[in-house]
């Protein structure tokens, strides 16, 4: 820990920063708290790593101001999508092959099977853009069991990939797409880590490979390694949801790691009535409000 002393901050959005989103519907995506998270950033590295890059918001937006981009996650073909969008098109028309019609549920629940069957990255593509709320849900053992959602690729799906391919494309040469557990990520020296992993406090469809207090602890024991090793290091979280805390965030305060509020608002999408969230971010350094400049 590079500073003893936790603090209590507002992040103040940037306004003047432009974002790409990444043409997936990811629980737990970056996109709207962006403006905040950026600014708070260590641009001081060579290197940037988002350990737990998800549908890849925040890798993808912060490529233009580190000369090396590290992005990993558990889910492969996840990865293997990003890999894919970010080499060459040929996913994009696999992709579209696969497609079921938005009334083909019998068409959906096969392409599901078979995707269970023979994982590849066109197929969880497919099954991204057909199923419910175009929210990837994985049970235990990494088996796609999200009901149908009555939706299929469409032409704004065809806008949304094209945007986001010329824009990553532009650092082809700068990022490195991983899929692992964290604990194997290789994590070069002196790098700015990015860390975002499932809430424990919170339901998300890839919360069952998550083994909440087992895993929120083995990755505590393995960000104060991080913290040895001298890199700045950022965990996103949620302190309070809905009157449940987080065992991660508890055990880095109590570390006395430094503690920024972010604004958002979960609300809006809750089914059960109003939550109560509180977004943070926490770093063992002080972040300041940077301008990263593009290299
Ligand atoms: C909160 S989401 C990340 C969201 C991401 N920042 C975004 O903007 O889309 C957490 C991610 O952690 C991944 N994950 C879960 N267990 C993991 C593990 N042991 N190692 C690496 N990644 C893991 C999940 O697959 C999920 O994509």
């Amino acid at each position: 820990m590079n500073q003893n002393q936790a603090t209590l901050a507002l992040s103040e959005p940037a306004p003047t920063m432009e974002f790409i989103k990444p043409p997936f519907n990811f629980t737990g995506c970056k996109t709207t708290l962006l403006p905040q998270l950026l600014p708070l950033f260590n641009y001081q590295h060579e290197t940037f790593v988002d350990l737990f890059t998800g549908g890849g918001s925040v890798w993808c937006n912060v490529a233009p101001y580190f000369r090396k981009v590290l992005a990993n996650d558990i889910i492969a073909d996840l990865i293997g999508i990003q890999r894919e969008l970010l080499e060459r098109d040929d996913i994009i028309a696999a992709t579209k092959a696969l497609c079921v019609s938005k009334q083909d549920k019998e068409g959906y629940h096969r392409r599901r099977d078979d995707y269970n069957a023979n994982p590849s990255p066109a197929g969880l593509f497919m099954l991204m853009q057909s199923c419910n709320n175009n929210m990837l849900r994985l049970n235990a053992h990494f088996r796609f069991n999200q009901t149908f959602g009555r939706r299929s690729w469409n032409p704004q799906t065809d806008i949304k990939v094209a945007r986001y391919t010329e824009h990553i494309r532009k650092f082809r040469d700068r990022v490195t797409l991983t899929s692992g557990d964290f604990q194997q990520a290789q994590i070069p020296a002196n790098s700015m880590v990015y860390i975002d992993p499932p809430y424990s406090a919170t339901e998300a469809g890839y919360n069952a490979i998550w083994k909440k207090s087992l895993d929120d602890r083995r990755l505590f024991e393995h960000v104060e390694l991080l913290d040895q090793q001298g890199h700045s290091v950022a965990v996103s979280g949620v302190s309070l949801h809905n009157g449940k805390e987080c065992l991660l965030l508890n055990l880095l305060m109590e570390a006395g790691w430094t503690v920024t509020k972010l604004q958002h608002d979960y609300n809006g999408v809750s089914k059960v009535g109003i939550k109560q969230t509180q977004e943070v971010l926490l770093t063992n350094y002080f972040p300041g409000n940077a301008t990263p400049l593009a290299i």
